[in-house]
């Protein structure tokens, strides 16, 4: 499983970048917007120095022809950016058209199996189970995960999915044994993967011991 980071925040993503061990990014208007930039494009074309992967970039209308345009013109920034598109008959809609212009699209906001089905038709090239907001709501994120995996699977989907919302580092395991071809973290999982305090209290100890033999 791959490992996407979802934030649009500079900053995270050079730090996250030093690691090596991301793939690709994803925003949302809410992301951007917490950033308090003016200029999206701007945003987007410096996360996309950053990383190599794919950068999802999120079309802001809701009507399908709008949503057309907008993507093309997204598209345009780099050659790394997939536009992120709201599942609706208009964002799938949308999807069809743009799939068929080889313009990369991530069906976002997906909670069913039904939803998943349609936006793999329509030639999505990645798919965003939203997890931790169905767990909010009681209901179970990651089988929603397991469920399109399991789909996908059985009728050679090329679609990739994208366990998205995640909210801790066991979200990032179950997606990784259900399936999932991604997991997108926000920074904080992605350090909470990283820690462990058994880490710790072994580097301490093997510290202390190297320090007690050099006499220092
Ligand atoms: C995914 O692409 C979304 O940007 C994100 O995972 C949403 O997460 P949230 O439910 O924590 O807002």
């Amino acid at each position: 499983m791959r490992i996407f980071l979802d934030t649009a925040n500079v900053e995270e993503i050079r730090n996250a970048a030093k690691l090596g061990v991301i793939s690709g990014v994803t925003t949302n208007p809410s992301l951007v917007a917490r950033e308090q930039r003016a200029d999206f494009k701007d945003v987007i074309k410096e996360i996309a120095s950053i990383i190599d992967g794919p950068i999802s970039a999120e079309v802001t209308s809701l009507n399908a022809k709008e949503m057309i345009s907008q993507a093309r013109e997204i598209a345009t920034w780099s050659p790394n950016v997939v536009i992120k598109v709201p599942i609706t008959p208009a964002g799938i809609e949308a999807t069809s058209v743009l799939s068929k212009e080889n313009i990369k699209c991530n069906l976002t906001l997906c909670f069913s199996p039904n939803q998943a089905l349609l936006c793999a038709l329509a030639g999505a090239a990645y798919i965003s189970p939203f997890v931790g907001r169905l767990d909010d709501i009681s209901h179970d994120g990651m089988q929603l995960v397991s469920d399109v995996v399991a789909i996908y699977k059985r009728y050679d989907f090329s679609t990739q999915v994208i366990a998205a919302s995640i909210r801790h580092p066991m979200h990032c395991v179950i997606a990784a044994k259900a399936g999932a071809h991604i997991a997108t973290v926000p920074f904080k999982v992605l350090m909470q993967m990283i820690n462990h305090p058994l880490t710790d209290i072994g580097i301490d100890r093997f510290m202390e011991d190297w320090k007690r033999l050099s006499g220092k």
